[in-house]
């Protein structure tokens, strides 16, 4: 039986990104989201991991929360009802990839490819302390 990950992680409310990944690792048959282009796996989230401590900590701070004393009013990533801009995949993508309010800058053409940027929204979406 197939069960959408999406599912599986609200059900069991797994808060932390280890319990995700474990879950992820646990049960890899479950680990494709139907309307997005690549698999949501534990080495899309490993990889979005890397590129966020490379980029986007600075403001939205090594664990997303944006509890910083930064100069842009960063959103808490960990917080998705609290999203300006949407927290669907495909909005989450479009944030940023294309940038988001004044001070976010697009991030597409930095980190070079589409899979690159979903990779970011599954490392994103692991923040999330509840599902939605
Ligand atoms: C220069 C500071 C800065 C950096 C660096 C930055 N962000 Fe942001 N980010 C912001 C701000 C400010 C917002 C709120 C935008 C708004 O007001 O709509 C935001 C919003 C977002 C949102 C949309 C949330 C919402 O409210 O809808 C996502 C997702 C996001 N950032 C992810 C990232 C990722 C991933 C990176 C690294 C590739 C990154 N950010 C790097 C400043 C930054």
């Amino acid at each position: 039986m197939r069960i959408p990950v999406k599912v599986l992680l609200r059900n069991l409310r797994i808060s932390t990104v280890s319990g995700q990944l474990a879950l992820l690792l646990a049960v890899p048959a479950a680990g494709t989201l139907a309307a997005d282009p690549a698999p949501a796996d534990a080495a899309a989230v490993e990889r979005g991991a890397q590129l966020f401590q490379q980029y986007c900590t600075e403001c939205h701070g090594r664990d997303g929360r944006a509890q910083l004393d930064v100069i842009s009013d960063a959103t808490d990533l960990t917080m998705p009802v609290d999203y300006y801009n949407g927290h669907s995949d495909q909005e989450i993508y479009t944030s940023i990839a294309d940038g988001a309010g004044v001070a976010m800058p697009a991030w597409r053409p930095v980190v070079g490819s589409d899979e690159a940027v979903w990779d970011l929204v599954y490392f994103v979406k692991s923040l999330w302390a509840e599902q939605p």
